[in-house]
């Protein structure tokens, strides 16, 4: 449910690395629509090493996309940086909660590398699993450090907002695809959200989360192998990431062999594909060796579908190299995933197409959705 007595979402808030995105829920007549949505970047170079000055450009960023949108109130919901959350499944005996309690504590003492007693422990139950014929609880046991949590609500109370919850990114990216035609059938169904230096990918099956992890690939790692490679400037290597993006197979003939113009643009993708093709190897491998994780540990559960989110998604033909590489069936994600019999619909001023840069915002923001 939204906040007692509002019709309006809390503001899902999704702090990235190169990015803020904020997104907004309303309720009306029984259907939820999209009030507003913002987007500001923030220029790499901007970005400082010193953690006061990045506290700074951070609240200031948060502060300036509060304004380009039309948002009701202070309330947002976000998520704590990947590399701050220890995620970590366990199986408990009990199904009383005081029990579970106890269990994950004594779990987060032996393998946190912090103290539990510095730590902010919450867990979330994932299924059932049978040891020895005995039926167990799986739990999702979440932990960060207390001084961590400190130094983020620090950053949201200086851009003057409320914090309504703390979440995990791979249960935002759940709750954009829970309403999808393969999550109702109950395939397992992966999302990798490729961000600016790092994706996230995680594997979702019968509407729980089965695993989640790091990869070491963003948008900005092919950004500076063109720079590299092509001795351009980063406008240029953005550009021809958007424009051409990475077709695989043989160039097409060229007609125009004088035009040196119209002969890098009808051999740019297959260029940049062959510029690129150790970083996006990278991305391949990590996949793969989740999915065969998949395969081999959890019940030879195989993803036959994966979902792209995140900026670093709109590299163009990403999906469809990415499809041919798997072998398995590749979407760009888009607002269809989330509808839920048609409770959730896009607003009068036409956002029929969300990008998925907004997808964790949106997310977050479906947290209080019931
Ligand atoms: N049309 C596009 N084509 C290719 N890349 C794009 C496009 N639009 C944005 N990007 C890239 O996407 C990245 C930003 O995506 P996003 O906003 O999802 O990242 P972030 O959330 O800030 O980062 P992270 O998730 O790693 O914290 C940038 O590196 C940007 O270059
Ligand atoms: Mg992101």
């Amino acid at each position: 449910m939204f906040p007692k007595g509002s019709a309006y979402s809390s503001i899902g808030l999704d702090i990235g690395k190169s990015s803020v995105k904020m997104l907004q829920l309303v309720k009306a007549n029984g259907k939820f629509k999209i009030l507003s949505l913002a987007c500001n970047v923030f220029e790499a170079t901007d970005v400082p090493d010193k953690d006061a000055a990045k506290k700074e450009l951070l609240i200031k960023t948060i502060k300036k996309t509060y304004q380009t949108g039309f948002f009701k109130g202070k309330k947002v919901i976000t998520f704590l940086p990947s590399q701050e959350v220890d995620l970590r499944q366990i199986t408990v005996q009990s199904e009383d909660p005081k029990e579970i309690v106890k269990a994950i504590g004594f779990e987060a003492d032996s393998y946190l590398p912090y103290k539990a007693k510095d730590a902010v422990l919450d867990y979330l139950e994932i299924g059932e699993t049978l040891i020895n014929g005995e039926k167990k609880k799986k739990v999702l046991l979440a932990a960060a450090q207390r001084n961590k949590i400190d130094d983020f609500l620090d950053i949201l109370k200086g851009a003057d907002l409320k914090c309504s919850a703390i979440d995990i990114l791979p249960m935002a990216h759940l709750r954009i695809i829970n309403q999808s035609d393969d999550m109702k059938k109950g395939t397992a169904v992966s999302v990798i959200d490729v961000g600016h230096e790092e994706s996230r990918a995680s594997v979702f099956y019968q509407g729980t989360l089965l695993l989640s992890r790091g990869i070491r690939f963003g948008s900005n790692t092919l950004t500076k192998t063109i720079i590299k490679e092509l001795e351009t400037d980063a406008s240029t290597a953005e550009k021809y990431k958007s424009e051409y993006g990475i077709i695989e197979g043989e160039a097409t003939p060229i007609d125009f062999q004088n035009d040196e113009k119209q002969y890098f643009k009808e051999k740019a993708p297959s260029l940049i594909l062959e510029i690129l093709k150790d970083d996006l190897e990278v991305l391949v491998f990590e996949i793969e060796k989740m999915f065969n994780y998949c395969s081999a540990e959890l019940r030879g559960i195989k993803p036959k579908k994966m979902i792209l989110t995140g900026g670093g998604a709109m590299v163009k033909n990403l999906s469809d190299y990415l499809k041919r590489k798997l072998e398995i069936d590749v979407e760009l994600w888009n607002l269809s995933h989330a509808l839920s019999n048609g409770k959730e619909e896009t607003n009068s001023d036409g956002i029929e197409s969300l990008s998925p840069i907004f997808a964790t915002a949106l997310g977050l923001a479906l947290r209080e959705q019931r």
